[in-house]
């Protein structure tokens, strides 16, 4: 017995954050507007921009997904509701902007006016594609055409019958010309025996333009992830019919239930799956190597802004720390799984040292939650307006239903989590601007010119002070 602890103390590692680190200035060959930021969300979802928003109800719905999607990162949007409006949520992403619509809303020829009118006006659309029981193009029937005809009037005599079409593989650009060419809207996709199989409106492929940098699907829709406990399967299965990833959010994955849950959830779902929160080499071991097919790993315990975890139980696997861990296990098993540094990141520097120590991406609450398209409420205090940022496992989180599982009753009988204000930021769009910037500015100085260099070349040094044991000269792993 003697001695045995006396040498747990001397083998512990030095745990570290992004306080206790700066990024070292190395050779630089490029210009930081020359640097590449685009990175892997997933090791099948490519990002251009390393930014990811949290999965909590204060900061990931639609809109935050779609603005964060359109800028060039992803949002993962948060599971506390039912099954139904998450599902809506995601939704509402993938069909914010599409290039060609797959799910068109068609009428048939011996429908009414009024009956045109009355759907177009409840999907909130301005055209109908008139179709045959075979599904064949017959004709259009627009807003122009309904406005002032006779309510009674059969469609097929009210319609368009002249219907410029286009053919499966046309491109954006063609589409845009031929709009252009026949002054229209709306450009039905058919096949070769004239069957309707999609619809492009110029509204839509004139969004592509305006957001050059967006992360879509091959279908041209913008990207999206989600939030799922690995014991609901149920919810899980759901969801994968229409995002592009799920995110498995527990607070410690490391745990054999979780873990067995969620390789059943893997094999079930068919979609990239992001396991997490992680915090030790071990717990990546263990992990990735019972897991068959792990799509990302989400690292970082009891960092985060609005978390008491390591306050309340003095556990935690700090998120610096977490991502050089997490980086060294993948190493050790020669797997290519990206890494996302989550909790407590306030700045394009924190998101630097991510990136040094392995991070393929950075998962922000505390930065997403302080912009106008976050879910959560704005004040005004002394002039300077606020918006209120909350953990998942704070007591209000905890009060709704779904967070349940997560920090709350009946797995564990005390919050993890708090709440605050934090001061409004504007719009997604310049704040994401302003981190890119900010991150190209700091790799510019790390001498890389990419993600990848940053893993390679990236020195990082200790901020003497910030490491007691450290400095009292203990024996560590590094
Ligand atoms: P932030 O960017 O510093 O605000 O950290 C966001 C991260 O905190 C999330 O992505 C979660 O991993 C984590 N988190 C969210 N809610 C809680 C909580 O109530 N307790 C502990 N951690 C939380």
């Amino acid at each position: 017995m003697a001695g045995r602890f006396t040498s747990k103390l001397l083998n512990a590692p030095i745990v570290f954050n992004f306080k206790d680190l700066i990024l070292l200035p190395g050779l630089s060959r490029v210009e930081p507007s020359e640097i590449d930021l685009r990175t892997r969300f997933t090791t099948n979802i490519e990002l251009n921009l390393p930014f990811v928003s949290s999965p909590m109800d204060t900061v990931t719905e639609s809109e935050m997904a779609i603005a964060l999607a359109r800028q060039g990162g992803i949002g993962v949007i948060h599971r506390n509701c039912t099954v139904e409006e998450q599902v809506n949520m995601v939704k509402r992403v993938k069909r914010s902007e599409s290039f060609i619509i797959r799910d068109v809303l068609t009428i048939g020829p011996e429908m009414t006016v009024g009956d045109a009118h009355r759907y177009m006006r409840e999907h909130s659309i301005s055209g109908l594609p008139v179709i045959d029981g075979e599904g064949r193009l017959l004709g259009i029937i627009t807003g122009r055409d309904v406005r002032f005809a006779d309510p009674s009037l059969k469609i097929k005599d009210a319609m368009t019958k002249d219907v410029i079409t286009a053919h499966e593989g046309i491109t954006p650009e063609e589409a845009i010309e031929l709009m252009r060419r026949h002054k229209i809207e709306k450009l039905p996709v058919v096949d070769k025996d004239g069957r309707l199989t999609g619809l492009i409106t110029y509204k839509d492929v004139a969004l592509r333009k305006m957001y050059p940098n967006a992360v879509r699907d091959e279908q041209g829709r913008l990207r999206v992830a989600a939030a799922v406990s690995p014991f609901n399967l149920n919810r899980a299965k759901k969801l994968a019919k229409y995002a592009d990833a799920l995110v498995i959010d527990v607070a410690h994955f490391h745990n054999s239930n979780v873990i067995s849950a969620t390789k059943k959830l893997v094999k079930e779902v068919g979609i990239d799956v992001v396991i997490g929160n992680l915090g030790t080499r071990e717990a990546v071991l263990d992990s990735v190597s019972k897991i068959d097919e792990v799509a990302g790993l989400r690292v970082g315990i009891g960092s985060g802004s609005v978390c008491t975890t390591t306050q309340i139980t003095k556990a935690g696997a700090p998120t610096l720390f977490a991502v050089a861990q997490a980086a060294d296990a993948l190493a050790e098993l020669g797997a290519d799984i990206p890494i996302i540094a989550d909790g407590g990141i306030k700045g394009p520097g924190d998101i630097a040292l991510a990136l040094a120590l392995g991070a393929s991406s950075a998962m922000m609450g505390y930065v997403f939650a302080a912009c106008k398209e976050s879910p959560s409420p704005m004040t005004i205090i002394k002039g300077t307006y606020y918006k209120l940022h909350r953990g998942m496992g704070s007591p209000e989180a905890r009060r709704k239903r779904y967070a349940l599982d997560r920090y709350s009753q009946p797995a564990k009988g005390i919050p993890e989590g708090t709440e605050m204000w934090v001061p409004y930021k504007g719009e997604v769009a310049s704040v994401v601007a302003e981190l890119a910037a900010g991150l190209r500015a700091a790799m510019g100085y790390a001498g890389a010119a990419t993600v990848r260099e940053m893993w390679e070349k990236a020195r990082v040094a200790w901020v003497p002070g910030s490491l007691e044991g450290f400095n009292r000269g203990l024996k560590t792993e590094f």
